[in-house]
């Protein structure tokens, strides 16, 4: 009878833990998939998009930063719900290394060849451009 009670609560207390687990990752939705971005990363990549991309893109990555004007293809607003859902991060990821060149965009889309050794930065601008999305 205590052996049968012993092994009631080591079972009521494994489902408590594994109850608890699934909460906590249910709470994390996206984050739950991978494990919450470094925030030396992030700072990088943040770093990266003010310094290099804002002058085209813009800060909100609506394509009109202050360097637009002066281009012959302006870059799209990454707000296109339609454009978001059909681009792949791995294409996002492509025109950010090698340029637009690479994927038949203009070569206003200037390569960033050194980000190509930092692949956590590079996700983390992947989920920038991505967050921009209304
Ligand atoms: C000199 C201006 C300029 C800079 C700086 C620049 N871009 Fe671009 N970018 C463009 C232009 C222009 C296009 C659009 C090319 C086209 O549509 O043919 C583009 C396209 C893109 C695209 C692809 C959008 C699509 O239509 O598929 C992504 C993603 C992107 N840029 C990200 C970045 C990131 C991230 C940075 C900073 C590391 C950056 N760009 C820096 C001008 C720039």
């Amino acid at each position: 009878m205590i052996t049968m009670m012993r092994t009631i609560l080591a079972s009521t207390a494994l489902l408590l833990l594994a109850g608890g687990g699934t909460l906590v990752t249910g709470c994390g939705g996206d984050a739950a998939k991978k494990p919450a971005a470094d925030p030396a990363v992030v700072a990088e990549a943040k770093q990266v998009w003010e310094s290099r991309c804002v002058t085209c893109h813009g800060p909100q990555g609506m394509g009109n930063g202050t360097n637009a004007k002066s281009l012959k293809t302006k870059p799209r607003s990454f707000k296109d719900g339609a454009w978001q859902k059909e681009t792949t991060d791995e294409r996002i990821k492509q025109v950010m290394i090698e340029g637009g060149g690479a994927v038949g965009l203009s070569v206003e889309m200037a390569a960033n060849p050194d980000l190509k050794d930092k692949p956590a930065v590079v996700d983390e601008l992947v989920a920038m451009v991505r967050s921009f999305a209304s």
